[in-house]
Formats: C-alpha cells, sequence, structure tokens
C-alpha cells in the first residue's frame, strides 16, 4: 500500500488478538515515529513496549490503580480492568517528555509526541497490522504514571495497541472536504 492510499483509508482495529507484528514490522512502526514534526527538534518523546508477561504486570498496575480510587470495585470489574492489557500483542506506550524551553512551549511537544502516535497508526495500517489509539482513565491516573517510571516531565500521550485484526474490517470513512475545508 503507496502512503496516500494509508493516509486517506487508515481505520482503527478494536479488536486485536495473536500474532503481534513480526520483530520487522515492529522495528518499522517503530521508526515511523521518529519522522513526526517536530518544533526544535527536541526528540519530546520516549516510548514503552509493552509484550508477553508485560502486559500482565500492566494489568496489575491499571488495578491497583482502579481499586485506590474504588475499593468497592466489584470482583468481575476487576477482572476485566486487569485483562486490559491482553486485547492486543503488543501496546506501545507514547509518553511525551518535555524540555524547558523558551520558544516551544509544552503544549507543542505534546503536538509531536501526538504526531508521532498517528505516523505509527498509520505504518501500522499500511503494513496490514491492526492498531488502535487508547487513553482512558488510566493514562492520567498517578499510579499508572509513576508505576510506568514517568517523570516530573513527562506525561503519557497514548496506549497503541498493536496485532492482527480480529473480526470483518471497518467500512471505509465517507470524507466530505467541503465540511472541513473552506477558503477564507
Ligand atoms: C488521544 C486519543 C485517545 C483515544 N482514546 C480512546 C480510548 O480510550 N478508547 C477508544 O475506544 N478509542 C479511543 N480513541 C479513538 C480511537 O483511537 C479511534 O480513533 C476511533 O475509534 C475512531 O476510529 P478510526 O481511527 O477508525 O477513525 C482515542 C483517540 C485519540 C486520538
Amino acid at each position: 500500500m503507496n502512503a496516500i492510499e494509508a493516509l486517506h483509508m487508515r481505520t482503527s482495529a478494536p479488536r486485536l488478538c495473536e500474532p503481534a507484528p513480526t520483530r520487522p514490522m515492529l522495528d518499522s512502526i517503530c521508526r515511523s515515529a521518529l519522522s513526526a514534526a517536530d518544533h526544535g527538534l527536541l526528540k519530546p518523546w520516549r516510548f514503552l513496549i509493552i509484550k508477553g508477561e508485560s502486559r500482565n504486570r500492566l494489568g496489575d498496575l491499571f488495578l491497583e490503580a482502579s481499586m485506590r480510587l474504588d475499593p468497592q470495585t466489584s470482583k468481575e470489574k476487576q477482572e476485566s480492568i486487569r485483562k486490559k492489557p491482553l486485547r492486543a500483542p503488543i501496546i506501545l506506550i507514547t509518553i511525551s517528555k518535555h524540555s524547558a524551553h523558551p520558544k516551544i512551549p509544552e503544549f507543542e511537544q505534546d503536538l509531536s509526541a501526538a504526531a508521532a502516535t498517528q505516523n505509527m497508526l498509520t505504518a501500522a495500517f499500511a503494513q496490514g497490522i491492526g492498531a488502535i489509539w487508547r487513553t482512558g482513565a488510566m493514562a492520567y491516573n498517578k499510579t499508572v504514571i509513576d508505576g510506568l517510571g514517568l517523570a516530573k516531565n513527562e506525561k503519557i500521550i497514548g496506549f497503541l495497541y498493536l496485532g492482527t485484526i480480529d473480526g470483518p474490517p471497518k467500512p471505509l470513512k465517507q470524507t466530505d472536504l467541503d465540511e472541513f475545508f473552506q477558503e477564507w
């Protein structure tokens, strides 16, 4: 698939299964993050790769965070929270990493890390790999942030779930340029 096709046709895949992308495919997804637009070339990002047993450790962290928020969480809900990272064979966590800069606010550094995440979504799609960007309460939870080892100048931008697409492909999006683009 060429780049324009991937950009025009990309959709997320909420249901993912094994097998995981191969190492060369994963490397090419990761490499695509690093060409994101980046004001001042600050490289305001880093990424954690969660796979195999680490997904259970992440699930335990999600559960710990949720139990701190609500110790009354039902057993059924606890199990569903703990299993969330098992929804895909690999999860990439995008972390924005802020540097103090007189002209480049933290917001722009977050935008670059988001652009890097979008690049990875498109790179996955172009290779036939299913992907979905998720956040949810866990992305902003202090127990999770500390448990993943983020520094004070870091923030979770998203969890990028990657794997084999499970189920039928999503229908193509309808695009109406005039709805979003007007001459000024
Ligand atoms: C910052 C961000 C956070 C998101 N968080 C979630 C999420 O937690 N759960 C979810 O189902 N979709 C989430 N989404 C939306 C999906 O990634 C996806 O874009 C959406 O379902 C639309 O599907 P599409 O990408 O195929 O158009 C998020 C998207 C962004 C950009």
